[in-house]
């Protein structure tokens, strides 16, 4: 099978596009021939090792010191299930489904446990939609429900609303009730207000922690809302969501959380399978859309990695292994 390998870190360049082994499925496993894939913040991180500050070491030591332990990149995926293993029950051949996985997916194929987190693709959505529907939304799950427990009126910033984890970001929290103000240039406005956002704050043109403002939640998903920053645009029991946190911040984020009525928050997704399902089922009430900003084929993937590098990418963008380039019309 063809698949995209990385044997270092660095520039886009280091991947280049290579005849690999088709991975066989053990009994409790499905083999998935993947349609559709995305490159996102995560590929762009531990292909580059640009990762926040303090955090170099541990994710070397964690990666691959020398190199990249796993070569292929790839954190989600959308396609059909080719072949099972003889004790899987959930799925059986044919299925059209989507997954989250930890690397693989810029390939061809994937094999994955049963138990692991996939699920069927709804129907409404595309396979290239479908391939960005984990990534972004479990994060902001995380980060809105489980960690912020975000209730109906309150009022949420949204720190960096126009990239994957941003536009997940908004229509959660539009569906569980919250006023949005979203923090992003002005060539984003039109996206967030179109995702639901009722406020937008243009970065280039205004400080959000300096205009008198105050929030119950603050998500910072660009890394440039440290606590004190932005204390004092939280309410008197808000909570700041560190979707990026340097290791200083997660450290400082506990002592923080421990003498105040506000609090800061920060972690990574662990289960995502729950999260896919309740995705999937938004999707199908028409509560939730991936948003796609660009489509590249396979043999694509360096440029598709350059335009992530470049930290202006509008939600996902989505690597098509198919031979014809669009299936979808965007
Ligand atoms: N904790 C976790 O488990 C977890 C999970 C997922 C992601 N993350 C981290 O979360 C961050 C966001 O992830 P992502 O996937 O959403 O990234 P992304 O899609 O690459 O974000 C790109 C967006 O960021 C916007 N942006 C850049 N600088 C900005 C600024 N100063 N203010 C406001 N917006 C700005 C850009 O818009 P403009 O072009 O308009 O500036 C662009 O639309 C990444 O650092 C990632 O590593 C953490």
């Amino acid at each position: 099978m063809r698949a995209a390998i990385y044997k270092k870190y660095g520039a886009p360049e280091v991947v280049q596009i290579l005849e690999v082994k088709k991975p066989i499925p053990k009994n409790n496993e499905v083999l998935i021939k993947i349609y559709a894939s995305t490159i996102n913040s995560a590929d762009w991180r531990l292909r580059s090792l640009e990762v926040p500050k303090g955090y170099g070491v541990l994710v070397r030591l964690a990666m691959g010191i020398f190199g990249p332990r796993n070569k292929i990149l790839g954190m989600e995926l959308a396609g059909v299930i080719e072949e099972i293993g003889k004790d899987v029950r959930k799925f059986k051949v044919g299925d059209e489904v989507f997954a989250s996985c930890m690397f693989g997916a810029h390939a061809q194929y994937r094999v994955l446990k049963e138990d692991a987190a996939i699920a069927l693709k709804p129907d409404n959505l595309s396979f290239e939609e479908a391939s960005a529907l984990s990534f972004g939304g479990s994060t902001a799950l995380l980060f809105l429900k489980t960690l912020g427990d975000i209730k109906i009126g309150e009022k949420l910033l949204i720190n960096g609303a126009s990239g994957a984890v941003g536009v997940a970001a908004i229509q959660l929290a539009k569906y569980f009730g919250a006023e949005v103000t979203a923090v992003c240039s002005g060539a984003n406005a039109e996206l967030v207000k179109s995702l639901g956002a009722e406020k937008v704050i243009d970065y280039q043109k205004e400080d959000f922690s300096k205009n008198g403002q105050t929030y119950d939640l603050i998500m910072d998903n660009v890394g440039n809302a440290s606590w004190s920053r932005v204390k004092n645009s939280l309410n008197e029991t808000g909570r700041l969501l560190l979707v990026v946190a340097g290791l200083l911040e997660m450290i400082k984020a506990a002592f923080v959380s421990n003498k105040n009525g506000k609090r800061v928050l920060t972690g990574t997704p662990k289960d995502k399978s729950k999260d896919l399902q309740f995705l999937a089922e938004l999707v199908e009430k028409g509560k939730y859309k991936p948003h796609i900003d660009n489509i590249y084929s396979l043999e694509e993937i360096v440029a598709a990695h350059s335009y992530v590098d470049s930290g202006r990418k509008r939600g996902s963008v989505v690597i098509t292994m198919l031979p014809s380039k669009l299936t979808m019309t965007i």
